[in-house]
């Protein structure tokens, strides 16, 4: 029988990075995965693949409240840490770091890092201070745990592309490991915010990724008009009915460059409402 550890919880910085500094000091390796718990199959994906590459695993849980604005979910966003702790058990995470608000944010905290270009469209347009709330926050977190490699879910493929710029440009010594969609059976992309979904709007909700499906299979029989595509999803997603289309985006892969045709590897982006939930997800196509 496999023996399952729960990981030791950690809530101040200072006790984190001394963790970090003394498994780096003896060799090992450390991966850290960052999230805002209400763990579900996607993030445990996450914490799989930095077991896999690392010796020592640390998962940080902090809903960071400088990433939402004021009428979104930040009160509401589930709140689930002695579950997030079992769970993590199963997939052998070492550490948990759940730091309080206080602790991430004592007064006087001023700070903001601003990413720039990556950051301003789709979510950065909907969401303007978001992204700057993300990279802080994760600038933060990899500053208290100083990670050989952290990993991130290309679910949430702008944030990654807003995090690996912020790396790059302020020379974070910790490698960006960017792992693949984990979807429900029915193509669903896993998310905290799924459970806010009665059962007739997740019913609905897989219109995101079956649409990106069906651009996806026009692609390959051969289509490359990007107004063609956007009209199809369109046409699916109002069929089903229930989902209100915030944006549907054609870019270049690894960029935020919008496209007319597919030339090259190209992620359709997807946001929309169903219910008052917002869903995001995207496909990689062509
Ligand atoms: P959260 O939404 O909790 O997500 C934590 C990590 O899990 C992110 O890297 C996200 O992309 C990844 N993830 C979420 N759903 C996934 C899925 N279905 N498949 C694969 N990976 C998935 O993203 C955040 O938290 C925050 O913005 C954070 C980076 C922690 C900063 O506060």
């Amino acid at each position: 029988m496999k023996t399952v550890t729960s990981p030791t919880i950690v809530r101040t910085g200072e006790d984190i990075r001394q963790v970090v500094h003394d498994a780096q000091r003896v060799g090992r390796r450390v991966g850290v995965v960052p999230t805002m718990g209400a763990l579900h199959q996607g993030h445990l994906s996450l914490v799989d693949a930095a077991r896999e590459h690392c010796d020592l695993v640390v998962v940080t849980v902090f809903v960071n409240p400088t990433q939402f604005a004021p009428h979104e979910d930040y009160q509401r966003y589930p709140r689930e840490l002695d579950s997030d702790a079992a769970k993590l058990a199963q997939h052998g995470c070492d550490y948990v770091f759940a730091p309080s608000v206080e602790e991430m944010y004592p007064d006087g905290f001023e700070t903001s890092i601003d990413v720039g270009s990556v950051a301003l469209p789709y979510e950065g347009e909907r969401r303007p201070t978001h992204f700057a709330g993300v990279a802080t926050v994760v600038l933060k977190l990899l500053s208290l745990v100083p990670a050989d490699a952290a990993f991130f879910g290309q679910k949430d493929y702008q944030q990654t592309l807003v995090v690996g710029q912020m790396i790059r440009d302020l020379n974070v010594p910790t490698d960006l490991v960017v792992c693949p969609t984990v979807r429900e059976s029915d193509g669903l992309a896993m998310s905290s915010r799924n459970a806010y979904l009665d059962e007739d709007q997740r019913q609905r909700a897989t219109a995101l990724s079956a649409s990106m499906q069906l651009a996806g299979r026009m692609v390959d029989r051969g289509e490359r008009d990007v107004a063609t595509l956007r009209r199809a999803m369109e046409s699916h997603l109002a069929e089903v009915g229930g989902v209100d289309v915030d944006y549907i985006a054609f870019v270049r892969a690894g960029t935020v460059e919008a496209v007319e045709t597919i030339a090259g590897e190209t992620m359709v982006l997807i946001a929309a409402r169903v219910g008052q939930t917002r869903l995001i997800d995207n496909m990689q196509i062509g």
